[in-house]
């Protein structure tokens, strides 16, 4: 089965698969879009392949690679990526082709042995800067440290001015037809690459920094960037990924308020909305809303990656933070997301806690507390919304002096 579209420059093919079925990621993250868990095929004197997919769609992947080589075996099988979205399949490859040789760096092998512990097939142990000539082509490999695994590396065809890049510059999102960035509409694909990145790479920004920085001092030329989720990036797009994944690691935000609030009766919803109307009525456009009680976290991270502001509400609940908001804030804490403003407002019955405690997460995870957090008794009265209100006009006055031109 010879796929059309599949062609990236002679010799190199996308033999990846898309996945509608699963509808989560990592069992957390909804997939509106689906994704795609993406691998190539260099089909030089030397056949190579770069990553596998999933396990459940083996059987698609290697009809694929076969509708390409036939019977011609894989010399090489380039790991770049260790997680199970892209080596779920390699037990398997490596039964349809026993001669297939195994290239990756040492820690590669180590959790290869964790995953497969009875292949036998020969290793090639790269690291940083070593070569492997394939035939017309010699690729190279480049260590990507914790990006977001610590065995994960690039690899650079300048032949075909082709780096394949593992998971950074992924987003979320199937290859609906055209498997080029140029080929179609990629609007879903950078708003959902706001959601990838939080959620999977957002812990390790400096690591993603070194690296953008390494490949950007090697000064290589590059027509394509092959993620392995997402569409290929060519020249059309691709500033556009780079300047999101490069904000996004320096924790860069815009001017913008993200409202998080749990209400189990209604009461501290009242001036989470109060909060919004005051920023707007001060002139911030982009406020974003959400009670985490039904809202699901990957989205509320995309936009506290986004934006500036962070104000957080909650009633109190057996002398704490109401669970769905303390369970935000502790993902906020995971991913060490940095310089950030802090809002607090919240409700309490009796023994009042809840906003105490969200006040005491400026101290740990280092963000700016702006102004009073509002600590409010049973239902909004007159006092409490205008609390709110001075709230809003806060955390404005603070966006509109970190942000004078927008
Ligand atoms: Fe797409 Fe880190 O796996």
């Amino acid at each position: 089965m010879k796929i059309p579209n599949s062609q990236i420059t002679p010799d190199v093919w996308y033999v990846g698969v898309n996945d509608r079925v699963s509808g989560i990621f990592e069992r957390m993250w909804p997939l509106p879009y689906g994704v795609s868990y993406n691998s190539y095929l260099i089909t030089d004197e030397q056949v190579t392949l770069l990553d596998t997919v999933e396990s459940a769609f083996f059987e698609l992947f290697l009809k694929q690679i076969k509708g390409i080589l036939g019977e011609r075996p894989i010399d090489y099988l380039i790991i770049n990526h260790m997680e199970p979205d892209h080596s779920g399949s390699i037990g398997m490859l490596c039964r349809e082709y026993p001669q297939m040789k195994l290239v990756g760096n040492k820690k590669t092998f180590n959790m290869l042995a964790g995953y497969y512990p009875e292949l036998s097939n020969e290793r090639v142990v790269v690291d940083d800067g070593h070569t492997l000539s394939i035939g017309q082509r010699t690729l190279q490999f480049i260590t990507a440290p914790m990006v977001h695994w610590p065995e994960v590396m690039f690899t650079y065809s300048a032949y075909d001015k082709i780096l394949f890049s593992a998971d950074a510059f992924g987003t979320f999102g199937t290859l609906d037809g055209n498997i080029f960035d140029r080929d179609c509409c990629p609007d879903h694909y950078f708003e959902e690459m706001y959601r990838y990145y939080a959620c999977i790479v957002g812990k390790f920004g400096p690591f993603v920094q070194k690296v953008l920085a390494k490949v950007l001092a090697m000064n290589i030329p590059i027509d394509y960037v092959c993620s392995l989720h997402g569409p290929i990036w060519t020249a059309a797009h691709f500033p556009k990924a780079l300047g999101i994944y490069d904000q996004l690691s320096k924790y860069e935000s815009q001017k913008g308020a993200v409202i998080l609030y749990g209400s189990m009766y209604g009461n501290t919803a009242v001036p989470a909305d109060i909060i919004a109307r005051s920023l707007a009525a001060e002139g911030i456009k982009h406020i974003v809303c959400y009670d985490l009680s039904t809202s699901n976290p990957s989205f509320v991270l995309r936009d506290v990656f986004r934006y500036r502001a962070v104000i957080v509400g909650a009633p109190t609940y057996c002398m704490d933070i109401f669970p769905p908001v303390k369970e935000m804030m502790e993902k906020f804490a995971m991913r060490d997301i940095k310089d950030r403003l802090l809002g607090v407002f919240g409700s309490y019955s009796f023994a009042g806690q809840a906003t105490k405690k969200l006040t005491a997460y400026a101290d740990t995870l280092k963000w700016e507390l702006v102004g009073t957090p509002l600590d409010q008794l049973g239902a909004t009265g007159e006092d409490d919304a205008q609390k709110a209100i001075h709230l809003g006009r806060a955390v404005a006055k603070r966006l509109h002096e970190l942000y004078p031109e927008e």
